[in-house]
């Protein structure tokens, strides 16, 4: 059995790149379904439910406070997150090696741990509101992988430097970036999915 709780929608279109979908703190495994099907009509969905409760609000990793990450189980998580999508593929029979993440938050960060630690894992992602966790001494082998930021001018989540250091830490490592500024908060604006969409129709 799959260490995850998750949900798997199978692809009705062939061929669409398979998207994972990684909500934030306190969503669970169908938050994303909806948005998914939108941005990506066709592709094959899974979504994971994250496995630490912090007050009874799933989450991907702990963190002892808001922006103080535990980076021990970062890392923990980020690897066995990785082995879930293996997993899944496997039994699924998706193509993990077209994987595309779409995640927002606490999912978005985990996401990017996964570049930054399992590369292989990921094909791209579309990174909503992400923030820097992990600052890996070894630089990663990112060559070919696409990934699309999306970030609030006026977040108060993510420290304002934060978007231009996670894109350069990705483009030192060879990714594809584009870092997209949105003028709103934290919360997602129809410029969020308008640009996602535009994104994930890229590499289908
Ligand atoms: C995190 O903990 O990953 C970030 O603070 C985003 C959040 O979940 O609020």
């Amino acid at each position: 059995t799959l260490s995850y709780t998750h949900r798997f929608e199978p692809a009705t279109a062939a061929g669409a790149s398979p998207l994972l979908l990684l909500h934030g703190t306190g969503g669970n495994e169908h938050d994303l379904i909806p948005l998914g099907q939108q941005l990506a009509p066709g592709s094959a969905l899974l979504s994971p439910r994250g496995d630490v409760s912090e007050h009874g609000m799933p989450r991907f990793f702990r963190r002892f406070a808001e922006g103080v990450f535990d980076l021990d189980d970062v890392a923990k998580r980020t690897h066995a997150l990785a082995d879930f999508i293996a997993a899944a593929a496997t039994q699924y029979s998706f193509n993990a090696a077209k994987l595309t993440a779409l995640g927002y938050s606490n999912g978005a960060n985990i996401a990017a741990s996964m570049f930054l630690l399992r590369a292989e894992a990921l094909a791209g992602a579309v990174l909503l509101r992400p923030m820097v966790v992990l600052e890996p001494a070894q630089v990663p082998d990112l060559t070919g992988k696409r990934i699309l930021l999306l970030s609030g001018r006026r977040d108060p989540i993510v420290p304002v430097d934060h978007p231009e250091r996670l894109a350069s830490q990705f483009r030192a490592a060879g990714a594809n970036i584009t870092l997209q500024w949105i003028d709103t908060g934290h919360q997602l604006t129809e410029a969020d999915l308008a640009h996602a969409a535009r994104f994930l129709q890229g590499i289908r």
